[in-house]
């Protein structure tokens, strides 16, 4: 049976949309908004006037480029949750009414479940069961995955997200919003061992960043009084530092998951996937410990509707569509 799916994504920032055909992506159109520059961080109501503006030109666009007429349709997916309300309401109300329009049945998308699920866009493919350490803006979880829609969180955080601990110390040290990619170019060549940073433990498989960002501030405030210019003067090294700290507090408990479930497959997902010294370490790791790495495309680890296509994909075949009556999930689980 043919299969044609338009996804749409709106959780966040970005809003995108794609077009998918018996599991291949014909398109993935992403319009990010740069508005939330000027405020140094995601401002939901202009996030939800943004996606208003943008949703409509980035559906035509996908379509086209994927040279799909909406009639070819089977389905319209979109993004249930987790996200910001406001935001995933323009794309679920989009995705209703074409449902509707054409008649065809709808496809809600756990945002996280396909983070994970990009790992299935393109080769290689990891093999079931896999741990899959998901880290991005608003979470971090370690996820067993045993198929295509199973999956189970056996670690999160207790407070911050890893991305926000990225965006936090970055804001810190002066750089622009978005602070991950910033502070992750800022750290090249830096001496990351030049810096210590104090992380708290945290029982089992949980994560905490709350500790160490507070550290981070602190120790700025510090260095600042003996010396007003610490940070110009050692920026490289700071970065490199910070960074070092936070990737080795993921590594750790991903070390302790993996031992613990047996599990020698990995996966790395979400926006903090494309930091390129948590890629660098995961290599070290796999080497070190026999495992095997997967790491997705950098196009696919910040917010994008292919991921969103791919699970609706699997979804789809396994014939799990809502009902018209469906809305947003703001907190929505894995
Ligand atoms: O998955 P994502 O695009 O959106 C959410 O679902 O949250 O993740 C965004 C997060 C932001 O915190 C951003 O700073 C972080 O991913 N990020 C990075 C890098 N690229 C994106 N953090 C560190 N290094 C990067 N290269
Ligand atoms: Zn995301």
């Amino acid at each position: 049976m043919n299969c044609t799916i338009l996804a749409i994504e709106s959780s966040c920032d970005e809003t995108s949309a794609s077009v998918i055909q018996n599991g291949k992506i014909l398109s993935n159109i992403i319009a990010t908004q740069a508005v939330h520059e000027q405020y140094g961080g995601v401002v939901p109501e202009l996030a939800s006037r943004a996606h208003m503006q943008n949703i409509v030109p980035v559906i035509q666009n996908a379509l086209s480029k994927a040279n799909i007429a909406k009639n070819d349709l089977n389905a319209v997916a979109f993004t249930q949750g987790p996200g910001l309300l406001g935001a995933l309401v323009v794309g679920v109300s989009f995705a209703k009414s074409l449902a509707l329009g054409l008649d065809i049945p709808l496809i809600g998308v756990n945002h996280m479940q396909a983070h994970i699920l990009a790992h299935f866009i393109d080769e290689p493919r990891p093999e079931f069961p896999f741990l899959c350490l998901t880290v991005s803006g608003g979470h971090t979880q370690i996820v067993i995955v045993r198929s295509h829609l199973e999956m189970e969180v056996i670690g999160h955080t207790q407070d911050d997200a890893v991305g926000e601990a990225f965006d936090k110390t970055a804001k810190l040290l002066g750089l622009p919003y978005p602070g991950g990619p910033q502070l992750d170019k800022a750290a090249v060549g830096g001496d990351y061992t030049k810096f210590i940073f104090p992380s708290v433990d945290t029982p089992g498989l949980n994560y905490s960043f709350s500790g160490i960002k507070t550290a981070f501030m602190y120790f700025l405030r510090d260095q600042k009084l003996k010396n007003e210019n610490f940070v110009e003067e050692n920026m490289n090294d700071i970065c490199a530092s910070i960074q070092a700290s936070i990737v080795e507090i993921l590594l750790k408990k991903l070390r302790k998951a993996s031992r613990e479930t047996g599990i020698k497959q990995i996966a790395i997902a979400g926006g903090v996937s494309a930091n390129s010294w948590l890629r660098a370490k995961l290599q070290e790791e796999a080497e070190k410990h026999r495992w095997s790495v997967y790491v997705p495309a950098f196009e696919y680890c910040t917010d994008n509707a292919a991921m969103i296509a791919m699970a609706a994909h699997f979804k789809f075949i396994n014939n799990e569509f809502c009902d018209l009556n469906t809305g947003p999930m703001p907190r929505m689980a894995l």
